[in-house]
């Protein structure tokens, strides 16, 4: 694969919005390099890229503590596309205005767009006679696009997905009308000769019918040369990287048994065979079948120095009592660590520590800048091994994103059910486990999440949903088997559907599926007498019920 250099990179800088890294996705999607970055990156820097994004973002350009772009990026002379905010921030930012509209646009918007304009070629364009603002715009907001006379009965229009309250009134000088809609007469703008372009819709959503056609066409207009092609190409590169990089020395990796700690062992391996030793630690708080899964997994990779640790004592021990949520993660969390410490002291000339670190990860340290959310949980996986275990740092993956990833597996023959296998987190079961945390509960709780994922899988059900599984809460009811009075534990089910996990709505599995899955559990898993299903969005609720 030809190196990524900037001048192959489409810089999005992130203002806020949630779809940000959507945007990146998306022009990745189409083999083109993209990056987020602060939205306070200095012109200085974006002038090595090929094209620059301006975000979405969830502010109001009347207040003071907006964020802003550095001006100066709008006379270095690479083009900029500007979704939503970043349209409102071209037109603020050039001499335009924003104003609060009288009309909230959420949701789909048909727009009518001008077939003149290059950034909407290939769509359902209308003849828009868009007005050049040479000079101020007057008062009203510059004249309304219309249509050319002849034309009216020709009007196309393109199925959009919008989010905003306030809209462009007034273009900046130099500039013209390339969109409206009923609500909002500046839908999209351009200067075709400074190469600046905005549109309030939002391309990167699925909802947007031909939003991918759109980023195309900008990507065209910056003559973006297609260089992202994860492959095999990719893989050899990192493999030859890691070589270097490793040479005669040793490297270790915590597998987790997910995805990234997975292909990112897959890709050390190829490159470094026996030099390479994954340690995958045992905590007993795995779903059924997953530790003999991957154990049969990697023993199947020659040369490999693979261990299994087996530390359900020491972690059950060291939850004896505990109930409180964080308390749980905590323990969980330094235990896994010192367990992981002893064993790689075990081994001699060890100076690297492979590690499955994602984009996202990377990302959410250092780029947004949404303020410090609360924390909500602490998040503990093997990816958050501290840094003084003094070894130096493999992370092939620090450049991808989940699907990326997936795709990567693949192309390593990293066993489907782990590639499409649903996140997991790091405390495991533990944290679906209200209370304290015993064994005869954690078997209880594996046998019940069996059955809901066996029957989701079965129905076909399972391939819409993000993530499904069991809770087993501290309560007993009541209830009546073979005549008797039972007094048992409940079993919840949660299943959601989402895009990024960080909201999600509940999953409407048939109610076919849910009377079997309740008439299995209910019969096969001892002292389980009653289940329920979970129908609560997050927020209110987070995905975990702990
Ligand atoms: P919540 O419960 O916060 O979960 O809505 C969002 C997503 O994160 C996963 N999750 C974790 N993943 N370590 C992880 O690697 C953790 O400690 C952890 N806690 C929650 C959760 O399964 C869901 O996918």
């Amino acid at each position: 694969m030809e190196q990524n250099t900037q001048t192959d990179t489409i810089a999005v800088l992130d203002f806020g919005s949630q779809y940000s890294h959507l945007i990146v996705r998306r022009i990745r999607e189409l083999c083109v390099h993209a990056e987020l970055l602060r939205p306070d990156t200095s012109a200085d820097r974006l002038a090595g890229f090929a094209g620059v994004v301006l975000s979405g973002g969830p502010q109001n350009l009347s207040e003071s503590t907006a964020l802003k772009a550095d001006p100066k990026l709008y006379t270095l002379g690479i083009p900029v596309l500007g979704v939503c905010y970043g349209l409102q921030l071209i037109a603020h930012q050039l001499g335009g205005k924003v104003t609060a509209g009288n009309k909230r646009e959420y949701g789909p918007v048909r727009v009518e767009l001008s077939g003149k304009s290059e950034l909407f070629k290939g769509l359902n364009t209308t003849a828009l006679t868009s007005q050049k603002h040479h000079h101020p715009a007057s008062e009203d907001g510059g004249t309304p696009p219309q249509l050319r006379r002849g034309e009216e009965g020709k009007k196309r229009e393109e199925l959009t997905w919008m989010s905003h309250g306030d809209q462009v009134t007034k273009i900046p000088k130099g500039f013209s009308v390339t969109g409206k809609s009923d609500a909002c007469p500046i839908v999209a703008i351009e200067n075709v000769e400074q190469k600046i372009y905005g549109i309030q819709f939002h391309p990167e959503v699925k909802h947007t019918e031909h939003g991918t056609k759109v980023l195309q066409n900008f990507l065209t207009i910056v003559g973006a040369k297609k260089t992202w092609n994860l492959g095999k190409n990719w893989i050899e590169a990192q493999v030859e990287d890691i070589k270097t990089k490793v040479g005669s020395g040793r490297a270790i990796c915590a597998l987790s048994g997910g995805v990234d700690s997975t292909v990112a062992a897959y890709l050390v391996h190829r490159a470094i065979g026996k030099q390479l030793t994954c340690i995958y630690v045992d905590t007993g708080m795995m779903r059924l079948g997953e530790t003999e899964q991957i154990k049969k997994t990697f023993s199947k990779l020659p040369k490999l120095d693979f261990r299994v640790v087996d530390t359900e004592k020491e972690f059950l021990k060291a939850l004896r009592g505990v109930t409180e949520p964080e308390k749980k993660r905590k323990v969980i969390g330094e235990l896994f660590i010192r367990l992981f410490e002893k064993e790689s002291k075990k081994l001699k000339g060890v100076n690297f520590l492979v590690q499955g670190t994602l984009y996202t990860d990377v990302i959410t340290s250092g780029v947004s800048v949404g303020g410090k959310a609360s924390v909500i949980k602490s998040h503990h996986n093997v990816g958050g091994l501290p840094k003084d275990l003094k070894f130096k740092l493999i992370e092939p993956l620090r450049d991808l994103y989940k699907d990326e990833v997936r795709l990567i597996g693949k192309e390593l023959g990293v066993p489907e059910a782990i590639v499409n296998r649903q996140p997991f987190p790091g405390p495991g079961l533990a944290v679906r486990i209200i209370g304290e945390v015993t064994k005869a509960k954690l078997d209880t709780l594996r046998l019940a999440d069996a059955i809901f994922r066996e029957e989701l899988i079965t129905s076909g059900e399972a391939k819409g949903i993000a993530q499904y599984f069991a809770v087993l809460p501290d309560i007993r009811s009541v209830g009546v088997q073979g005549d008797a009075r039972t007094y048992g534990h409940p079993i919840i089910l949660r299943a959601v559907t989402t895009m990024d996990f960080m909201t999600a709505d509940w999953a409407r599995i048939s109610t076919d599926t849910l009377a079997k899955v309740s008439a299995r559990i209910t019969n096969e898993v001892a002292g389980i007498n009653r289940v329920a299903y979970d129908i609560t969005s997050k927020p209110p609720a987070t995905v975990e019920w702990e």
